[in-house]
């Protein structure tokens, strides 16, 4: 099928690479002619395992091209937008104007019959505008969310846990949903559910999850808050009560708490569309969710104080990691430098290191100290803080290795991913984060 996907960034970039590994034929569309250059060359402008292989493949057998010109989505059968809804400059709520803008650019290039499938993340009630505009063509639109973890995101789009089609009612919500299926056909063949619905549940769906998670992490991260009070280990909390299957024990990873390009700014958005609605109290849990969240990072902080004696001023403190997780080159919303800012704020000599993320941290924070190998930046360390868990960093660091090169053996575990006791018999200071 001939597709294109507007907007090629973490979402679309990925998308427009994995439907051609499918076996469609793929125009991706973005403004930034950069971006545009290099995916074309087959090269991927951000780091995300998998996606380089899958770039190169499609580029060479020639199913997958981009461009700057949208005029190239003519013809296509289905058009993906995937362009960003990042938080407004001044307040909480979702700035669309990037998908204002890609619609205005892709309506004059839309045939009768063609599918349009929304899956950047909108506030509920956007698609169904974004329907009326679409309509006088004679294409349908279809909101198609997208749930791919960053890291993860080759194997997410390729084979995601289930999709979700909110189409408009009677026939032409089934031809279109139809369509879907059938761009998406390896993944339903298999079994995936395919889930239709109307506009606002597909809306819905993309933002209550991410709010769930959100608020899982934020619960173990309380409990975290509450387990410092009173001698309480929040990672043996996590491990029994997860094995109840109703709990489950993925997302209750106490530490310096989420970050990234989607889950702080969605539920913002999301308590900010609520009260649009005139249905805020609904999830007002979530402010709390958000708060809690923010404090992890001051915990984390007031850990590091403590553990170089009260004062951080003039002290080498080395944080090992600045994306916001692992496997990813993302800093936006980044706990990790955001820890690192504060720190540096104190007057504490900061470095910073991570083995994927250190370009785009220094374009945000270049006040900071970047350097690329792990051992150089623990080389006479006051304090050792890990925030961002690459194997690298948990894995592949024993106690000993790192007391070589450090002055100071402190070590603060802002992702509870040491064995406590192992690095304590190691003759380290360490300060987990809802563990005593
Ligand atoms: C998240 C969702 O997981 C995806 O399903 C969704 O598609 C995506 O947002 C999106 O809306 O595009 P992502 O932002 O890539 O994906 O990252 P997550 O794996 O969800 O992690 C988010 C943050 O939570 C990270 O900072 C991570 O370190 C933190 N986290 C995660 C914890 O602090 N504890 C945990 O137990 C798990």
């Amino acid at each position: 099928m001939r597709i294109s996907v507007i907007g090629c960034g973490y979402l679309g970039a990925v998308h427009a690479a994995a439907m051609a590994s499918i076996g469609h034929d793929v125009v991706g569309i973005d403004i930034d002619a950069d971006k545009v250059r290099a995916l074309s060359r087959g090269d991927a402008p951000f780091f995300e395992p998998g996606l380089p292989e899958l770039l190169q493949q499609g580029v060479r057998s020639g199913a997958l091209t981009f461009t700057t010109d949208m005029s190239a989505a003519a013809g296509a059968a289905v058009h993906f937008v995937g362009v960003g809804t990042p938080q407004q400059q001044s307040g909480h709520a979702a700035d669309l104007s990037f998908v204002d803008a890609a619609f205005d650019a892709l309506i004059p290039h839309l045939r009768e019959g063609d599918v349009v499938a929304g899956k950047s993340t909108v506030p509920v009630g956007t698609a169904a505008v974004l329907a009326e505009r679409v309509a006088p063509t004679g294409a349908t639109l279809v909101w198609n969310p997208e749930f791919l973890r960053e890291g993860w995101a080759v194997q997410d789009t390729i084979d995601p846990d289930r999709l979700v089609a909110g189409v408009p009612a009677g026939a032409e919500g089934e031809r279109a949903a139809d369509l879907l299926r059938q761009v998406y056909h390896p993944a339903v063949a298999k079994g995936t559910p395919f889930i239709v619905t109307d506009y606002a549940t597909a809306e819905l769906v993309k933002v209550s999850a991410n709010a769930f998670l959100a608020t899982k992490i934020s619960f173990i991260n309380a409990m975290a808050e509450i387990a410092e009070v009173t001698g309480a280990d929040v990672t043996l909390l996590a491990e029994a009560i997860g094995h109840d299957k109703r709990i489950g024990r993925a997302f209750l990873g106490a530490g310096i708490g989420f970050g990234g390009g989607c889950l702080p700014k969605d539920i913002r958005a999301f308590a900010a569309r609520a009260e649009e609605l005139g249905r805020g109290e609904s999830v007002n849990f979530l402010r709390e969710v958000d708060a809690i969240n923010l404090r992890r990072r001051d915990r984390a902080v007031q850990l590091v104080v403590e553990g170089l004696g009260g004062s951080v001023f003039g002290k080498k403190v080395t944080l090992l990691g600045a994306a916001f997780k692992p496997y990813s080159d993302d800093v936006r919303d980044s706990p990790a430098l955001e820890v690192a800012v504060r720190l540096n704020g104190l007057g504490a000599d900061v470095v910073v290191t991570d083995p994927e993320a250190i370009e785009n941290a220094r374009r945000l924070h270049p006040q900071l100290t970047y350097v690329e190998s792990r051992d150089e930046a623990l080389q006479d360390a006051d304090a050792m803080v890990l925030v961002t868990e690459w194997d690298e960093y948990r894995r592949e660091l024993s106690p000993e290795h790192a007391a070589s090169l450090v002055r100071g053996r402190v070590v603060i575990d802002g992702r509870n991913s040491y064995d406590a006791s192992v690095w304590r018999a190691a003759g380290w200071d360490y300060y987990g984060m809802g563990r005593p």
